[in-house]
């Protein structure tokens, strides 16, 4: 594992490049910030766009293991990764050992190049059939989904997504790790907290940190990064060698360009161009219109506008009269008329809580 980051700050000049390159289970990543996998979120389109502005790895949406589903036309966009760039890392979820080393074949007969599996999901759909963050309570079944799955898929890097444990009285994650070094897994990845916290409270780095000082492969700090100074924190505080993020990134993929050009320089870039932002968010909406078809596609379209526009000025009655608009040719108008005015008045993207008196202007 090679993470070049400079010291921050860099002492000699700020803007000299460095080389972020991140060696990462057999592969050479443009740096160590990764997309984290959120099913309705990270399809094709998105993790494609996370890419092209910075991120270094992006893994999919988590696909079923059950086979029975294979041909649903869900689970059959989430196989697709056509045109991606590599590596394609495809997280599988499901609890049956033998059912699972089949998802990692199907996938990687697919094009998977990395198999990533999910321990982290807290939904209780998922963990009433004992999967995501479930089988962390059960750390035998651990070891033999783990072990099923690195066999089943020789010379594919099979990766680990967990939790810190199923609740604070049973975190469990050091253990985990030691079952995943035993059988091969070549990553973790932490979410900073239990599954019974759900998404409340901090993120623990002090238990992914703990993990960390114990760990001989990568270990991936996750949880409650959303700007350039919490990824240099976060990657200070645990000595993880990368972190992922999710929730952050919804609507602002170009965070990631942020990130490294921040730990790369010690300081910050301005907030995109707004005609930037439009032409990006355009370009994303025809990908996902190509990808789910008209009718589909206008329904995903519709939480990524309002993940773009969210916190803009202007933005609120914008997103409600969005959601209303059945048709592509509406979608598209709207969009460019919220971001011809919003250029009119800004050259970089201007949040409400930045934006002061022109916020009242536009309310108006
Ligand atoms: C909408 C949504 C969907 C998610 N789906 C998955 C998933 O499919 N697999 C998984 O391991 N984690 C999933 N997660 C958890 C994220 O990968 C991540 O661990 C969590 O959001 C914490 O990171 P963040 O604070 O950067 O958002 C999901 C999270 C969200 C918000």
């Amino acid at each position: 594992m090679r993470v070049k980051f400079a010291p921050f700050p860099c002492p000699a000049n700020h803007f000299a490049p460095y080389d972020a390159t991140m060696e990462f289970v057999g592969f050479t990543l443009r740096n160590n910030l990764f997309v984290a996998p959120m099913a309705g979120v990270t399809d094709r389109p998105f993790r494609q766009l996370c890419k092209k502005m910075g991120a270094g790895l992006a893994v999919s949406e988590m696909v079923t293991s059950n086979s029975l589903l294979y041909g649903s036309a869900k689970t059959r966009r989430r196989a697709n990764h056509d045109g991606e760039v590599a590596p394609i890392s495809v997280q599988i979820a499901g609890s049956l050992p033998a059912m699972m080393a089949d998802a990692a074949r199907h996938n990687v007969e697919r094009g998977a190049q990395i198999i990533d599996i999910n321990m982290g999901c807290p939904a209780k759909k998922i963990c009433n059939v004992m999967a995501g963050s479930a089988l962390l309570r059960d750390e035998l079944l651990v070891g033999r989904i783990l072990e099923a799955v690195v066999n089943a898929v020789p010379g594919t890097p099979v990766t680990l997504k967990i939790r810190t444990g199923w609740d604070k009285s049973s975190r469990n994650a050091t253990n985990v790790l030691k079952i995943a070094e035993q059988s091969g897994i070549r990553a973790l990845a932490m979410h900073g907290r239990t599954r019974a916290c759900g998404y409340t409270g901090q993120a623990e780095y002090e238990t992914i940190a703990a993990v960390k000082a114990e760990a001989r492969i990568p270990i991936i700090a996750n949880g409650d990064i959303d700007s350039p100074e919490k990824a240099k924190f976060v990657l200070d505080a645990t000595g993880a060698d990368a972190v992922m993020i999710g929730r952050a990134a919804q609507g602002r993929p170009w965070l990631f360009r942020e990130i490294e050009h921040y730990l790369n320089t010690g300081t910050p870039l301005l907030p995109p161009r707004v005609a930037e932002i439009h032409e990006i968010l355009m370009a994303h909406l025809e990908d996902l219109y190509a990808f789910y078809g008209i009718e589909t596609g206008v329904r995903v379209a519709r939480k990524h506008i309002s993940w773009y526009t969210k916190g803009l000025v202007g933005s609120a009655a914008f997103r409600h009269m969005m959601n209303q608009l059945p048709t592509i040719e509406l979608q598209g108008r709207v969009v460019n008329d919220f971001f011809f005015a919003l250029a009119e008045h800004n050259e970089h993207l201007t949040y409400l809580h930045t934006a002061g008196s022109l916020a009242e202007e536009l309310a108006a």
